[in-house]
C-alpha cells in the first residue's frame, strides 16, 4: 500500500502523543536526547504550536501514526526531529518524511535544515550524511546542516498545492477517524 505523507494539525495531538508512546526508552533517548516519560510527551505534544511549527505523518492502516518528523524553528533554521516505529524501519519513510520537510523549509523561505542527534545514533549519522547534509559531531553530540536554495516559483506552486491536498486530507481524516474527544 502506498504511503502518504500529510502535514498534520492539533486534531492529531492525541495520535501524536500515542505515536510516541510507542517508542521505546532507547528510542525516546535517541528522538529526545534524554530518557522522557509518558507525561513529558503528553507535555510536548500539548505544546506543539502548528502555526509556527510543521509536523508531518505516515499513517498505518487504522489510521495510527507510524512515523512522524518535527519541524520546528529557529530563527531562518528549519529543526528536524524524525522518528518511525521499529516495525516499520529500514522502508524509507524518514527519507520520504525528511524530503518533504525540505520541500516545506524551502518553500518557506528557511536557509537551512537542521537535525541534532546524540553521536552514538549511527542510523542518524549515515542518514543525515547520504542526503547530503554536513555532519560536525562534538563532545557525545552530532549537528547536521543543510543549506536551502531560494525557492523557485515551480516549487512554491507545489508545496502550496499540497497544502491544500493536506488541508483537506486532514478533514477527512477527522471526520472519518475522529480520535476521542477530537471529531471535527
Ligand atoms: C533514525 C530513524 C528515524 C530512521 O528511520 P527509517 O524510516 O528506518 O529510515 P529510512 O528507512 O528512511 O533510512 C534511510 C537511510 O538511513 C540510513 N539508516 C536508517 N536506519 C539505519 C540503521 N539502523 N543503521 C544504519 N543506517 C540506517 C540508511 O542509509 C538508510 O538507507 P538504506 O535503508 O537504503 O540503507 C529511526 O530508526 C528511528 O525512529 N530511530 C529512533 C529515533 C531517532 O533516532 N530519531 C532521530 C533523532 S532526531
Amino acid at each position: 500500500m502506498a504511503r502518504l505523507v500529510h502535514e498534520l494539525g492539533s486534531l492529531d495531538r492525541a495520535r501524536l502523543v500515542t505515536h510516541f508512546a510507542h517508542l521505546g526508552a532507547e528510542d525516546r533517548r535517541l528522538r529526545f536526547g534524554l530518557a522522557v516519560s509518558t507525561e513529558f510527551l503528553a507535555d510536548y505534544v500539548g505544546g506543539i504550536d502548528f502555526t509556527r511549527d510543521h509536523v508531518f505523518g505516515i499513517f498505518g492502516d487504522a489510521f495510527e501514526l507510524i512515523a512522524v518528523a518535527h519541524m520546528g524553528r529557529s530563527g531562518d533554521v528549519a529543526e528536524l526531529g524524525l522518528s518511525v516505529l521499529e516495525p516499520y524501519r529500514r522502508e524509507g519513510l524518514a527519507k520520504r518524511l525528511y524530503v518533504r520537510a525540505r520541500q516545506r523549509a524551502t518553500a518557506l523561505g528557511r536557509r537551512a535544515l537542521w537535525i541534532h542527534f546524540v553521536s552514538e545514533n549511527h542510523a542518524m549519522a549515515r542518514f543525515t550524511r547520504e542526503l547530503g547534509m554536513e555532519v560536525k559531531m562534538s563532545q557525545g553530540e552530532a549537528d547536521a546542516h543543510l543549506a536551502l536554495p531560494d525557492a523557485s516559483p515551480l516549487q512554491r506552486g507545489l508545496d502550496l498545492y499540497q497544502c491544500q491536498i493536506d488541508g483537506l486530507l486532514g478533514t477527512w481524516r477527522g471526520l472519518l477517524a475522529p480520535v476521542d474527544g477530537q471529531a471535527a
